[in-house]
Parts: structure tokens; sequence; C-alpha cells
């Protein structure tokens, strides 16, 4: 999954370079070559093939409720979907929940979609758009000409776009070309470079007409197969998951934000400047950052955390012995680094918003249910946070009844960009009862 942030971890570099275990389940890379998931490159996402088997293995049990309460760009859903199960989605981030939402009417007539995309093509062909107004990050990630063909294919969508999911399909496809227009460093899914350059960008019309044929090519595929149960995504809190019925799901396959420092909201400000949803640094916090679990340090400073308060929450009471000493010394070591980042408000921030998302995983699954969390630890500043078993134990303090770890990968295990050596891990975190 989460290998792009964790390159991105600016203090903590975690090299993610050659693990030992060469296990590709917690990444996104094999879903670019499958239909759907191809659609948007979200590096954050984990494998659909292994999604796939973890279904299939718990269908031998008897019958499956699927619920994935950090969807991100849809995997667990559409492969819900394709194996014939009910699946539920919550994902907070407004723009991730539109992707996903958008891969999910996949289930639209293909004609209805490539139709409207071929008149969203035309009416920008014919009404060019304008490299003006934009907010700057967009003016410095695209020269004009390519600015002005973007920007008429973003009017003629508003123009002709009616709420219907062919609509959102057809955003979907100028989204996904925004990166691979601008001849920036705007890597996929991660932080735009705009002093970075890349190599042979695309044009936009080009971009475009490509993915379009590739959706359609896909929504045909899918469409001759069985249909499964629509999934639903919702875009609310998993720490509440407040649409999910009391003791619905009995099997839970998600991956929670890492505490790697990634910025979530800062990740989606190319696309979302694009669209006018967002104008500033403030809007990402107040529209996108605020709403998520708190796993960067921007995070906790915006919200002028406290430690003390923090740790004395009943939700950390499981943790707080043991997690005051190792905030305490990250608290210290920052002093001695140019960033002063407050990774130890992060780290108590981080695991009070978990203790609140298993205590709303007890609620939303029956007895008996099975999670599986996708995660890796962390040494921020070099200081050890041992995040699976820590969240083993709110598990247990939420209800759960036994957890395991199974160690997928090794992290940071060759000393180059490092910070610090600490060897980490990535696996996943099983959790029963
Ligand atoms: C590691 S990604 C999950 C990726 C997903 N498994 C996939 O394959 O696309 C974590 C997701 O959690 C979302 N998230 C963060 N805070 C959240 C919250 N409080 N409630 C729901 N989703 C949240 C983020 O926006 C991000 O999409």
């Amino acid at each position: 999954m989460q290998t792009q942030q964790l390159a991105l971890f600016l203090d903590v570099v975690e090299d993610t370079t050659e693990p030992t275990i060469q296990d590709r389940s917690s990444t996104f890379v094999d879903n670019m070559s499958l239909p759907i998931h191809r659609w948007f490159r979200y590096s954050a996402g984990f494998s659909a093939q292994w999604v796939e088997q973890e279904i299939k293995t718990a269908l031998r049990r008897g019958p499956v409720l699927l619920l994935e309460p950090f969807a991100g760009a849809g995997t667990t859903l559409i492969e819900g979907e394709r194996c014939g199960v009910p699946a539920i989605g919550v994902e907070a981030h407004s723009f991730v929940y539109r992707i996903a939402r958008s891969k999910l009417a996949w289930r639209e007539p293909v004609e209805r979609f490539v139709e409207l995309a071929r008149e969203v093509r035309a009416v920008a062909e014919s009404r060019p758009g304008e490299a003006d107004g934009f907010p700057d990050l967009i003016e410095k990630c695209y020269p004009p000409d390519v600015l002005t063909e973007l920007d008429g294919l973003k009017r003629a969508w508003q123009h002709l776009a009616d709420g219907s999911p062919a609509a959102e399909l057809v955003w979907l496809a100028i989204t996904a070309i925004l990166r691979i227009c601008s001849p920036a460093g705007t890597a996929q899914w991660q932080y735009v470079l705009p002093k970075k350059e890349k190599a042979n960008p695309s044009t936009p019309l080009a971009a475009y007409e490509i993915q379009v044929r590739n959706m359609a090519a896909d929504m045909r595929i899918r469409q001759q197969q069985p249909a499964g149960v629509a999934a639903v995504v919702y875009q609310e809190d998993a720490r509440a998951c407040a649409s999910i019925p009391d003791g619905w799901a009995n099997l839970v396959l998600t991956s929670p934000p890492y505490t790697n420092n990634y910025d979530y909201a800062d990740a989606t400000r190319l696309e979302m400047s694009f669209w006018g949803e967002v104008q500033s640094w403030g809007d990402l916090h107040q529209k996108v950052r605020r709403h998520l679990i708190r796993s960067c340090t921007q995070h906790v400073a915006a919200n002028k955390e406290d430690l003390d308060r923090l740790l004395t929450e009943p939700d950390l009471a499981p943790l707080a012995i043991e997690m005051r000493p190792i905030c305490q010394q990250m608290a210290e070591e920052r002093l001695h680094h140019g960033g002063k980042k407050p990774y130890h408000l992060l780290i108590a921030a981080y695991f009070s918003d978990l203790a609140k998302v298993w205590q709303a995983l007890r609620r939303a699954t029956c007895r008996g249910a099975r999670v599986c969390f996708v995660i890796g630890d962390s040494a921020p500043y070099g200081v050890y946070v041992p995040v699976e078993r820590w969240l083993g134990e709110l598990a247990l303090a939420a209800g759960f009844h036994s957890y395991s770890f199974e160690k997928t990968r090794d992290r940071n295990i060759k000393w180059r960009n490092r910070k610090h050596r600490v060897p980490l891990q990535e696996g996943r975190l099983w959790v029963e009862g």
C-alpha cells in the first residue's frame, strides 16, 4: 500500500526499497493492470488480488458481509462486488470518496458514458478554456497551452454535467489525466514538486481520449461478468461508521493511514485546486484534513494538541503507561532536529483516533467477526512505536477477543536515505472476536 507514502516521510525517511520479504499485497502496483482499479492510480491503496483471495477464503467458512472503514479508492468494494458479497465502505476524504464512488459507477450503460465523454470533448474543442484564474500551484504545474486545454475540458464538463453516474465517470476521466499532463514533478498521488521536471508529459486531449477508451473497455469487460450486489460507499468517519448497522459485518478488510506523517489532504491538492474545491493551504485543512485520522504533524499542529490532555483521554487508557515515556522521548528528540516536528503529539493523537475506530468496528461487526488491518510500524526521530501491538491492544479494549500479526515486508533495512536505523515491518494485523 503505502510504499510511496513512506518515501515521502520527511524527517523519518523509512527506506522501503528491496524488502527482504517480497510481498506486494500491501501495494497498489499490480492494480494498475486490472480493470476498473486502474482508472485512478491511488498509491495509498492495497492489492485487489490479495483482497479477492481473502474474500474467497472467508467464503469457504460461510456468507460474507464485508466492511471497509478506510475505503480509499474502493479496492475492497470493487472486489467485494466481483466476489458477489455485499460490501459497504466508509471514506472521510471528500475527493478520495468521489474517486471510489465514480469507480463503482461501472454499471452505467457504456454508450451513455462514451456519448457524454465525446460531447465534453467536442465542446472543449469548440470553446477553448483559459489559463488564468487558477491557484498558484496549478499555474506553476502547467504551461499556459496545456492549462488552456485542461480548462476547456473542465468547463465543458461543468456545462454538460447533470449529476448522473455518467457525468461522474467523465469527471473521473478528466481527473485521472491531470498528473500525466503536467511537466512538473507530480508523481502519482504524491505531493506536487513544481520545480522538478518530468519527461514526456501527455497532451490533455490525447490523454483524455485514452483514459475514456480504457474506462469504456473495462466497463464492457466487467458488465459481461456476474454483476454481484452493488457496493455502497459513504462519505463519513471511520471513528463512528455511523451508517453501518449494528453487528452488520463479519469481515473487515482495510488499511488505516499509517503513523508515517503522510498528509492525505496535501496529496490531493493538485486535483482539488484544479477543480476549484480548495484555494489555499487553510482550505485544505478545513475541507479535508480535519475530517481525517490524525496521521501527520500538520494535523496536530493545526489542532494545537496538548500531550497531557491526549494521554489522559479514557480511550488511550490501555496504552497510556507505555506510551507516555515514548512520547516524551520523541518530544526531547525533536529539539535536536531542524524541523522540530511534533511526532510526540501525532503518535498520541493517532492512537486516540484508532481507539475510536476499534470501538466503531466492534459495534458494526457481529460476534466472531474477523478484521484485517494492513499496517506498518514506525520510528519517528528514531524512537520505535510498536504500532501493530498497540493497535491489537486497543482492539481487545474495544471488545475483540484476540489478535495476531502476520509480517509481509521488512522496511528500513537498506540504510539508505535514512534518518534512523530502526528496523521496521509491514504486515497484517488480524483481530477476531
Ligand atoms: C491507506 S488508505 C486506504 C486505501 C484503500 N484500502 C484502497 O485500497 O484504496 C487510508 C484511507 O483512509 C482515509 N481516511 C483517513 N481518515 C479517515 C477517517 N477518519 N474515516 C474514514 N476514512 C479516513 C484516507 O483518506 C485514505 O483514503
